[in-house]
């Protein structure tokens, strides 16, 4: 059975995030997306909240699996049995820091390797820290955010503007 491990922040769950998920499930027998619970960065939404994004937005795919993970990716993919890591490529920007990505991932696992899927045109632009910034100021996010994502963003961020 091919197991692969979509791994990220999901700080939230894009369309392009969505797009790479649908695809690699139409590809590997499972897939499991592994949100990183990342103890140096302060994200937006707790891991909680994001597993359970994620779990709403992939509700329809069966082979398809949300967990958390704390520390080193590839003891999360060794866990899981898996042998392929997902990644999503954009633009010729994201190509520097991935291929470091990889390329330490697979010396430390060397039988594990990373699978790259390039993005959907559509949204190749696309990235959660830009939909925070537009979110923050009031921008409209309906074209990046499953409506649903949309809405818990909107609240999350109406809870921190009152705090
Ligand atoms: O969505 P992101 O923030 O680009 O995802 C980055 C992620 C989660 C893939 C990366 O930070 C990661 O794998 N972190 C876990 C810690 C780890 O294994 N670091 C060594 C990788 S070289």
């Amino acid at each position: 059975m091919s197991v692969a491990v979509y791994p990220g922040s999901f700080d939230p769950v894009t369309l392009g995030h969505f797009d790479i998920i649908e695809r690699s499930a139409n590809i590997m027998d499972k897939v499991i997306v592994g949100v990183l619970n990342n103890r140096a960065k302060t994200p937006l939404f707790s891991v909680e909240e994001r597993v359970d994004m994620l779990k709403y937005v992939t509700r329809q795919i069966p082979n398809v699996e949300v967990q958390s993970f704390d520390g080193l990716l590839v003891e999360f993919v060794r866990a899981n049995h898996a042998k392929v890591i997902i990644r999503g490529l954009r633009a010729i920007t994201d190509f520097e820091y991935e291929l470091q990505l990889s390329q330490t991932n697979h010396v430390i696992a060397p039988e594990i390797d990373t699978i790259f899927l390039t993005t959907n045109l559509k949204y190749s632009y696309l990235s959660s820290s830009i939909v925070k910034e537009i979110a923050e100021y009031h921008g409209d996010i309906s074209a990046f955010l499953e409506p649903e994502i949309a809405a818990r963003m909107i609240e999350k961020l109406k809870g921190k503007e009152e705090q």
